[in-house]
Formats: structure tokens, C-alpha cells, sequence
């Protein structure tokens, strides 16, 4: 038995096995709070029912001590949907030691030092439950969409975004190997063959940066499209990210409430998002007091400013095209411009998505790869995509941990993730 199904056994005997997260004694009744890892439950020990055997053992409990607990399911007297466990046997599986997660307030680096125990806190239990209903909900938007996955290498031979922040190692005698940024590359060759994809995997980014927004191992999905344009490209972005805000809200009401997560922005959350060009971006910035040059990238204070002032997710579109990727296409009615757009989470939290329409033709791409400085030989695979049917496509691609941070109302991306990775810490 679950504890998530113990409404369907209101008033008879269940077995349950789990943890005891918290507890207190009263004398003769001892109330020991569990958790199964589909809910939480609290159990009634009362000294005057149970055998003194089993009350010694209930004095023995410690916090995280796991145990097997019969008992009858009760409906909680005071709030509808509640249940308990009038305990009539209870036995130690491990008594735990002291459990070094108290009830005192603990700093981050402490907590994420310990972040193979920090994981069993209602709050850690929550955000990884939300997780994987994004990634679940990500898999059947696409499998409803004609979308099909296709996996792309970790280990590569080049950079697909900026070369200064790859992790590199030598491999054997073929020179040097890179820790893959984003599979998009890859998956752009499979859709001459599927015409629709997706990846999602690990990434990773050898960023100097020790921001709230910046992990160096991450999970991104990568979708690619043919005979998709810009425009059509927002249109699936915005019609995912509805899908999985309204995935959340369905599913995971629970831990929201734990997450204490103001629901309302979330369910705002609908297709169409808002669009403004990078020009309308920097103008608006600039009234709102940020110093951003007209041909720079948005910092992360601008993307805080500009997301405060929306009630749901912004496309900001067109950026200048020497700031963004080789493989943008141009905006034909501005050829210093990018036909790309950055999907910005509301509530201040940012960039959740980046894409853009590809270059399709092959003199241009050429060109491009000697404009950014980048050698022709590793893209060689690359270029023989425009040499052979090429097709107007478009792409995009999400960062996991992004819309984790958003959607549960985090404060930092680090307690999106099981293990965070960063600039300063690779442990545990
Ligand atoms: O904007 P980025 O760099 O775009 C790409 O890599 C494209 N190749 C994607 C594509 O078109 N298929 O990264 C995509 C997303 C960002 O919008 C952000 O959500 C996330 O990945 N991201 C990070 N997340 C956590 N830590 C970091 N250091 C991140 N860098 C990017
Ligand atoms: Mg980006």
C-alpha cells in the first residue's frame, strides 16, 4: 500500500513501509510522521492500544529511521482529505542515526554538501516530483505532435555554441574531445530523414559564471523542425510550455502547496505568449534604468527588470546577429538581425528557452563560419546538410533546471537538479 492510495482504505488494515521524517511523544501517544515516497502520512502510536512492545519500539524511533507500520486507516477528524494510521504494529528496518537535517535553519553550502540526505525534505520531494512531470509532459507533447526522439553524442569534436566555454579532454589518438552544449547540430541531420525531433539529455557549459540562472551540467531539450519558420517555431514553443504549466497544475497541486507556489502566474500561462524585438526590448530596458547598449545581449539583471513586468512568458525576437550563433538565419528585412527569439520566463526569472530559424543555404553558412572564426573541417557533416535537399528549419532548446526554477518559484537553479554542478562545487 501507498500512502497516496490510502483514501481508498479508510477504515481497514494496511502495511506500510517508509520513513519516519519527524516526530513527538506526548506520554502516552506518540504521532511519527512518514513518508513512503508517494505521500505523507502522519501515525498514531497510543500507548493504551498497542502492546508494550511495540510502544518500546515507538520510544526507540529516531529521525529518517525506516519502518514497517500496520495499521487502520482513519479519515483525519478536522480536515476532509487528511488520513492517519491508528497504529496496531510497528517494526525498525534501520534505527537511523542522528540525522544531521534538523528543525534549525542551515545555510546552502551546508545543505548541498549533504545533498544526498537534503533530497528527502517535503521541499527537495516536491521540486524533483515537478520535474518529472516537465519531463514527462515534454515526451507526450511531442509524441502527440508527429515529433520523434533521437539521441544525440556527448562526446563531440566541436562546439555548438560559444567555444570559450567548453570542457575539453583528449581522446586517444583523434586529438581533442568537447562535453557536448546542446545536441542541435545533430539532431538537424535527422530531420531530412523524420522531419520533426527532439533530444534531451545532459549538456554542458564551462561557464565562469556564478549566477542564480547558471549550472555547467544541465539538461536541455532540443527540438528541430523542417519546413518550420520563425514564426512557426514561437507557435510550438508556446503551445509546449502551455502544455507543461497546465501538466504541473493537473498533476502536482501537492507540491506546489508544499513549495508554497502562488499558483495564479502559472495558470496565466496560455497560448499566445507576448513578442517584442530586441530594438522594443532595449528601448523599454532603458526606460526601466538599465544602462543595455543597443547592440548587446540582455544581462541577467535586464532579463529580472523586463520578465517583472509580465504576467506570463515573452518572446524577445531578432536579436543583433553578431551577438547570437553562426547557424541563425537572417531577418531578411534587417540583415543585421537574427530571425531567432528567446523565450523569457514572467516573475523575473528569464531565459527558459532559446532558438532560432536556421541558415539553410550553403554559401551563406560558409561564409558565416568564417565571419565567427570558426574552422570549416569540423562542420564539414554540418555544411553537407545544405548540400543535399535543404529545407527552411527552425529549432529550440530548453534548459530543464530553467523552467524547474520558474515553475516551482525558486530562488536559485541549484535546487532544481538532484546534484547541482557549478563553478565552485562538484560534490557529492
Ligand atoms: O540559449 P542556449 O545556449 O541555446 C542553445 O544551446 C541552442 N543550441 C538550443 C537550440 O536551438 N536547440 O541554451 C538553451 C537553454 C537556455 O535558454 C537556458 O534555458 C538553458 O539552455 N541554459 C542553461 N541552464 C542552466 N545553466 C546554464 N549555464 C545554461 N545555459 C543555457
Ligand atoms: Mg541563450
Amino acid at each position: 500500500m501507498f500512502i497516496k492510495n490510502l483514501s481508498l482504505s479508510v477504515g481497514k488494515e494496511v502495511e506500510l513501509k517508509g520513513w519516519v521524517y519527524n516526530l513527538r511523544s506526548s506520554g502516552s501517544i506518540a504521532f511519527l510522521q512518514i513518508r513512503d515516497g508517494s505521500g505523507f502520512v502522519q501515525a498514531i502510536v497510543d500507548k493504551k492500544s498497542v502492546p508494550e512492545a511495540v510502544w518500546e519500539t515507538a520510544q526507540k524511533i529516531t529521525v529518517e529511521t525506516s519502518v514497517i507500520v500496520h495499521g487502520r486507516v482513519s479519515a483525519h477528524p478536522k480536515h476532509p482529505g487528511v488520513f492517519e494510521i491508528q497504529v496496531g504494529d510497528l517494526k525498525i528496518v534501520q534505527l537511523a542515526e542522528e540525522f544531521p537535517i534538523g528543525k534549525k535553519e542551515h545555510g546552502p553550502d551546508f545543505l548541498l554538501d549533504i545533498r544526498h540526505l537534503w533530497l528527502r525534505a517535503p521541499r527537495q520531494w516536491a521540486i524533483q516530483r515537478v520535474r518529472n512531470t516537465i519531463i514527462n509532459a515534454t515526451y507526450e507533447f511531442f509524441n502527440q505532435n508527429d515529433f520523434i526522439k533521437i539521441d544525440a553524442p556527448i562526446l563531440t569534436p566541436t562546439s555548438c555554441e560559444n567555444t570559450t566555454e567548453l570542457f575539453g579532454m583528449k581522446y586517444f589518438d583523434e586529438g581533442n574531445a568537447y562535453l557536448t552544449q546542446s545536441g542541435q547540430l545533430y539532431i538537424e541531420s535527422a530531420i531530412f530523414s523524420h522531419g520533426r525531433v527532439f533530444d534531451f539529455g545532459p549538456v554542458f557549459r564551462a561557464e565562469k559564471s556564478k549566477t542564480r540562472r547558471h549550472l555547467t551540467e544541465f539538461w536541455m531539450m532540443d527540438a528541430e523542425m523542417a519546413f518550420v519558420e520563425h514564426v512557426g517555431n514561437l507557435e510550438i514553443q508556446e503551445n509546449l510550455v502551455s502544455f507543461i504549466v497546465n501538466k504541473v497544475l493537473e498533476i502536482n497541486q501537492e507540491e506546489l502547496k508544499i513549495l508554497e507556489r502562488d499558483v495564479k502566474p502559472l495558470e496565466n500561462v496560455k497560448a499566445p505568449f507576448y513578442r517584442l524585438s530586441h530594438e522594443e526590448a532595449v528601448k523599454k530596458l532603458r526606460k526601466l534604468g538599465s544602462d543595455i547598449k543597443a547592440d548587446h545581449d540582455l544581462g541577467g539583471d535586464d532579463e529580472t527588470t523586463l520578465t517583472k513586468e509580465y504576467d506570463k512568458p515573452v518572446f524577445v525576437e531578432k536579436y543583433p546577429a553578431k551577438i547570437k550563433a553562426f547557424y541563425m538565419k537572417r531577418d531578411p528585412q534587417d540583415e543585421s538581425r537574427a530571425l531567432c527569439a528567446d523565450l523569457l520566463a514572467p516573475e523575473g526569472y528569464g531565459e527558459v528557452i532559446g532558438g532560432s530559424q536556421r541558415e539553410d543555404d550553403y554559401e551563406t553558412l560558409l561564409r558565416r563560419l568564417k565571419e565567427f572564426g570558426l574552422k570549416r573541417e569540423p562542420f564539414e557533416w554540418y555544411l553537407d546538410l545544405r548540400r543535399y535537399g535543404s529545407v527552411p528549419h527552425s529549432g529550440f532548446g530548453y534548459g530543464l533546471e530553467r523552467l524547474v526554477t520558474w515553475i516551482c518559484g525558486l530562488s536559485h537553479v541549484r535546487e532544481s537538479i538532484p546534484f547541482p554542478r557549478m563553478i565552485n562545487r562538484l560534490k557529492p
